[in-house]
């Protein structure tokens, strides 16, 4: 069953009923401040990092699911038969005559609409602002006068989303607010807990109109024992105008307001965030200094400005995705709009939210967790780099600055403060190729080699700063440099697969599995980072080449051969690749073992590094992938699954068969296959493996999926699972960068190479053509592709500008205007 529509025009995913299987969210926010927005208008906001500096409060696993928001009641009639409702549904799950929600580029549209009484919600992050701004219409659809009571509701979060849900004993005498409700004007709620002692910034939660009353002390507008749904100001039709003194501070604005037939008003309410400089902080003793408060709420205190900052925000991403489009009438076949929306649209807009969030914030993960991830953040760039190539360079900086000395890496870092986190630490010895791997997809966007002289600080200290490319040198050399018995590279805590915990060996209950070595066994190793080393070494080599290193390209040359021998002699189990060696020596993904025989991960890498194609195990090895992991809803991580713990592995079998990496449908893997059949030439198979994990080709399946179908997952439960199908961990996933680079290098094949734009599709033969439109060094390239032979790949002549041109990288231009590329397939 379906619960809404892709809007392609208006880039918006319209959600047509609010009970969706789960929280359909959305993200607002573009750069430093950022809400999670659900299709009933729950969820939170923070400013830059989602643990330290938390606006609104948001309970996680709660009952019901989705409790937070903000939140607007209205209450129609001026007696005591008046009825009370939320048009957004939640909290109070009220029967509306309409509701629509539209989830577009930043924004969420909320529409419904009960007696004749019509609502609509527009929310939006502005560009530039720290703030989000709400704009709510009311309509008096009904032919007689209403007499309408709105109260605005959100509950404040003590800053540090850690302690506020820990620290209750503190917690409930800390906070405080100020009022600034004048007759005439805007009115203002701040929220200023710890501004008086080492905090210089506050929230103000405000609305351009008098109010005629207001809360901002929990119990007294809900009453103690109720929730969300019966708050007793609301139904009393009152507000208590209650001043928080500790416990738990809330906003709620109080606004009566008369709609003749036919009438409408807006009103613009703005949740920012303000900071003032330290020796500015007060007006007074014990008044917070509102200068900024109050310059954002003039900004936004008009209908109109309100109506200018969304079409600015509207503008900023048409032109974003005009980067990369998909044309839908180039398609051929009917199922094919489905992956032009995704590859056009949503799957970028998702890289855009995974590079900003990493792996921090979403209704998955809690904001207090995770910062950014090393080997996350390099490959969030893949899917990003042509968007905003200006924020992925200091992006990248910013991650190679927490690299340790010796190529090795802090595995995650802070946002706010960009430091490496040392709670977690380093050791899982895929990190530092991850870094070569996100500097060579920069340069091949940007032809900017200059990056490489930067000079960037070794574990964030300045004096031990050296060139970037002195990091990607410590990267390579990390793993040549740290080998096992096999000559395949140690796997230290874990590789990619973060489960696959080899050296671990924990027996306690809830020791992390990522941080304890309670047995270094110095041997373990890993296929799937001998395959990583081959895909991204030659990109290193060949940077090497080009900024006149030629005898460390050679030596990184041989290195890479070296380690292709290694998987060749060591690393084939005779119908696929290894994935590991354990900690005795012992295979991992070996026919031999009796669960786990195959992984995907070193089969899906190894191929794309090209290793096993000249001589048949390449297509063995995806042959095998097929046959053993495939199921109807992707390929799950590994077969078969682990039915018991296995002290020698780890995390990887600690969860129950069929979800996450055992044996789940773990997505970001997904398109390592897809990319590898392209190597083969194998484009049906290559689309095939696409299509089953891309969402919007499940969207009328969305009871068993239950995730959004406008975002990728990161798992999809096994074939072992009880749920086989059913999808979790929406959003911040890795899988948004790999699928769009899959689709849109390796199967529509518009790829980035270090000279120019490679033209080299992969597609099924049924595929009759398509055309793309990318932007890319400082020129738009209108791209034909012709495929009426209905081969999967090989490209027979090509025309730039009506012109035949030799091979199939088209040049640089860099002159601002439009070149057409039409390409035959043959
Ligand atoms: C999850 C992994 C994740 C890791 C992060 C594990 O519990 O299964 O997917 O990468 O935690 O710490
Ligand atoms: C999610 C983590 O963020 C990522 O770093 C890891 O590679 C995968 N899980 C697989 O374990």
């Amino acid at each position: 069953m379906q619960y809404g529509y892709f809007d392609d025009d208006a880039r918006e995913y319209v959600i047509t009923r609010p009970d969706t299987p789960y929280p359909w969210i959305n993200y607002l926010g573009c750069e430093d401040f950022f809400g999670l927005f659900s299709n009933t208008s729950g969820g939170y906001c923070f400013y830059r990092d989602a643990r330290m500096l938390r606006l609104t409060r948001y309970r996680y696993n709660n009952a019901p699911i989705d409790a937070g928001g903000r939140y607007f009641y209205l209450r129609d009639g001026n007696d005591s038969e008046a009825d009370v409702w939320t048009p957004s549904w939640m909290p109070m799950k009220s029967k509306l005559d309409r509701y629509e929600c539209r989830h577009g580029m930043g924004y969420s549209r909320i529409s419904s609409s009960r007696n004749g009484l019509a609502f609509s919600q527009v929310s939006f992050v502005p560009l530039r602002d720290k703030c989000e701004v709400h704009r709510i219409t009311l309509n008096n659809e009904s032919n007689t006068d209403k007499y309408v009571d709105m109260f605005s509701f959100v509950e404040f979060c003590l800053w540090n989303a850690n302690d506020d849900m820990t620290n209750f004993q503190r917690n409930f005498s800390i906070g405080e607010v100020e009022i600034e409700c004048p007759p005439e004007g805007s009115s203002a709620i701040y929220h200023i807990t710890e501004y008086r002692e080492r905090r210089n910034h506050y929230a103000v939660w405000g609305v351009n109109a008098p109010v005629n009353g207001f809360d901002t002390d929990r119990q007294s507008f809900l009453g103690l024992y109720n929730g969300f749904d019966s708050p007793d100001a609301v139904f009393q039709g009152q507000a208590k105008d209650s001043i928080a003194s500790g416990w738990a501070p809330i906003g709620s604005h109080y606004i009566k307001l008369k709609l003749s037939a036919g009438e409408s008003k807006t009103y613009v309410f703005v949740l920012g965030y303000c900071e003032n400089p330290e020796d500015q902080k007060c007006e007074a003793q014990n008044k917070i200094n509102k200068k900024p408060a109050r310059d954002l709420l003039e900004k936004y205190n008009t209908t109109e400005a309100a109506d200018k900052a969304l079409a600015e925000l509207n503008d900023y991403w048409k032109n974003l995705l005009g980067r990369f489009t998909v044309d839908p009438f180039s398609l051929t076949r009917a199922d094919d709009i489905k992956m032009a929306r995704m590859a056009g649209v949503w799957n970028q807009y998702q890289c855009m939210v995974t590079f900003n969030m990493s792996r921090s914030a979403s209704y998955f993960e809690s904001g207090i967790g995770r910062g950014m991830g090393f080997r996350d953040s390099n490959q969030d760039l893949l899917g990003f780099v042509h968007l905003v190539p200006e924020r992925a360079r200091s992006r990248i900086l910013d991650i190679a600055a927490t690299q340790f000395p010796d190529g090795s890496a802090y595995h995650q870092y802070q946002p706010l403060t960009k430091r490496g986190n040392n709670e977690i630490g380093s050791g899982f010895n895929d990190d530092p190729l991850w870094l070569i791997c996100g500097v060579a997809a920069y340069i091949k966007e940007t032809g900017d080699y200059g990056i490489l002289n930067e000079r960037v600080p070794f574990d964030n200290n300045d004096e031990l700063a050296d060139t970037l490319f002195i990091h990607l040198k410590r990267s390579f050399d990390f793993t040549v440099n740290n080998k096992g018995p096999h000559g395949l590279p140690l796997i230290g805590r874990a590789d990619w697969n973060d489960c696959l915990n080899l050296n671990c060996f924990s027996k306690t209950p809830g020791e992390s599995f990522q941080t304890t070595a309670n047995f270094e066994s110095g041997v373990a190793e890993s296929v799937l980072i001998a395959a990583i080393f081959a895909f991204v070494g030659p990109d290193y080599a060949e940077i090497c080449r080009r900024t006149n290193r030629e005898d460390e390209a050679e030596y990184a040359e041989y290195e890479i051969a070296k380690m292709i021998d290694a998987v060749n002699q060591h690393g084939w189990d005779g119908n696929w690749f290894l994935r590991a060696y354990d900690a005795y020596g012992k295979k991992i993904g070996s026919s031999e073992c009796e669960d786990g025989k195959i992984f995907i991960e070193s089969n899906g890498f190894a191929v794309m590094a090209g290793i096993g194609v000249q001589d048949g195990r390449a297509v063995t090895a995806l042959d095998s992938v097929k046959e053993h992991l495939d199921t109807k809803y992707g390929i799950v991580l590994l077969q078969p699954a682990y039915k018991d713990y296995h002290l020698e592995l780890g995390e990887v079998s600690s969860y129950p068969p069929g979800y996450k990496e055992n044996a789940g449908i773990f997505c970001h893997n997904n398109p390592w296959v897809t990319i590898a059949e392209t190597r083969l030439g194998r484009g049906t198979r290559a689309f095939e493996t696409y299509a089953k994990i891309c969402p919007a080709y499940r969207e009328d399946d969305s009871d068993l999926r239950r995730m959004e179908p406008y975002v990728y997952a990161q798992m999809v439960a096994g074939k072992d699972a009880v749920r086989h199908g059913e999808a979790k961990n929406s959003w911040l996933t890795g899988t948004a960068a790999w699928t769009f680079v899959s689709i849109s290098q390796y199967i529509l094949g518009v790829r980035p190479v270090f000279d120019g734009l490679l033209i080299d599709p992969c597609i099924p033969s049924d595929m009759k053509g398509f055309a793309v439109t990318r932007h890319f060094r400082g020129a738009e390239y209108h791209i034909t592709v012709e495929n009426s032979a209905g081969v999967e790949k090989g490209v027979k002549s090509i025309t730039v500008d009506g012109n035949p041109h030799d091979g199939n990288v088209i040049p640089v231009f860099n002159d601002g205007k439009t070149h057409k590329v039409f390409a035959v397939m043959g």
